[in-house]
């Protein structure tokens, strides 16, 4: 299926996934251990038009009793929002994704990319760019499980990808070669012509995990080969609003999902906004921070309780403390890092945000 060359214009005001409009195209990406349920509603007041859920395994989903745990992953928001699968056995993610319909979810998203070596080696995840055929099976399997409204998504890398071994045996770059690329043009055929409502590729492989830079220029290509009217969305080093704006412009693909650069970093959305429509990009105040730090943590309260809420939320004041100006030479950020590292009740957490932040 080599379609025409697209002209594709980047469209500031957004995309479809199948039914839904997306009214803008900076996203937020799925991230295992912080896109739940309060991180995505606060993506969403703060400019996300859409959310992904971390990647969860079908089997988990049937295995989740109704009570907390199913709340904190299958707990949909702030819609549209969609929920990430992965598995193999297409019984079971059928069976799973029809829950997480019936649970109110937007659209699925079948996994394609994870690199952790456990799920590799279990011929999950990021194995199956190394397997197009196998993927796209189990991908028009489940696109025939779900109602025509629910689009299915999916989400790729560049490849799998042949790790070079340096001198002392470390891992040392993944070597591009056209066999890795004919696999995954061979994936995007093959998911769009089996119904993809859009494709998010991570330019990385696999094997390369998060080492290296995201090839952009690979995107671009995708994007040229790929017709106009296919969506595909782009990841990989989007650490600010700018980039996004410029993966935008560059690779001309629909949408951007940001991941790491949303970690502690809620602004990119209003920032990318502020950008794309010609105006400069908000600079929050420490005032700033620390209201939508309490709204944050307010959001992971009320899911979680009190308690919880201390130890889950501390991951993410890492990454805010990462923000962090400090206002005199007394104060630094690994003052900062530490004390909220330390939180172990909703008090400490309100006092170590009134002493830094207030
Ligand atoms: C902590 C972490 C968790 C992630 N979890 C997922 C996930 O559950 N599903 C997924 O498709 N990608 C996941 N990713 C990959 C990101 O969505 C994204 O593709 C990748 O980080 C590249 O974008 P970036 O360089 O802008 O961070 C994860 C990445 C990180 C760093």
């Amino acid at each position: 299926m080599r379609l025409a060359q697209s002209t594709a214009m980047i469209n500031h005001t957004g995309f479809t996934i199948g039914p839904i409009h997306i009214d803008f195209p900076v996203t937020l990406a799925a991230l295992a251990g912080y896109s739940d349920a309060p991180m995505r509603t606060l993506a969403r007041h703060h400019g996300a038009p859409y959310t992904l859920t971390e990647v969860i395994l079908d089997k988990f989903i049937l295995d989740l009793a109704k009570g907390k745990k199913m709340r904190r992953y299958l707990h949909p928001e702030a819609h549209p929002v969609g929920v990430q699968l992965m598995g193999i056995n297409s019984p079971t993610l059928a069976e799973a994704a029809l829950r997480t319909v019936e649970l109110g979810f937007d659209a699925v998203e079948l996994n394609f990319a994870c690199p952790v070596p456990k799920v590799v080696g279990k011929q999950r995840g990021g194995r199956l760019m190394a397997d197009p055929e196998l993927a796209i099976e189990i991908f028009s399997r489940l696109r025939d499980a779900l109602p025509e409204n629910i689009p299915l998504t999916a989400k790729l890398r560049r490849g799998f990808g042949e790790e070079y071994y340096g001198k002392n045996g470390t891992p040392r770059e993944v070597l591009p070669s056209s066999a890795q690329d004919e696999n995954c043009y061979r994936m995007l055929d093959g998911l769009y012509n089996a119904g993809a409502a859009a494709v998010t590729l991570h330019g990385r492989f696999v094997r390369q995990r998060y080492r290296g830079n995201a090839d952009w220029n690979f995107l671009t290509q995708v994007r040229e080969y790929l017709d106009d009217s296919l969506v595909l969305l782009g990841s990989g080093d989007l650490f600010t609003a700018d980039a996004c704006v410029r993966m935008l412009e560059q690779c001309k693909v629909n949408g951007v999902t940001a991941a790491r650069g949303a970690i502690g970093n809620p602004w990119i959305f209003r920032q990318a906004r502020d950008i794309l429509e010609g105006r400069p990009a908000f600079k929050p105040t420490r005032a700033d921070w620390a209201a939508l730090m309490r709204e944050h943590y307010e959001l992971t309260a009320s899911e979680y309780g009190e308690q919880i809420a201390c130890r889950v939320f501390r991951k993410f004041t890492v990454r805010y403390a990462m923000h962090y100006e400090p206002p005199c030479e007394e104060i630094t950020m690994e003052m900062v890092r530490t004390a909220f590292s330390a939180v172990e009740t909703p008090e400490q957490w309100e006092e170590a945000l009134s002493r830094f932040y207030d």
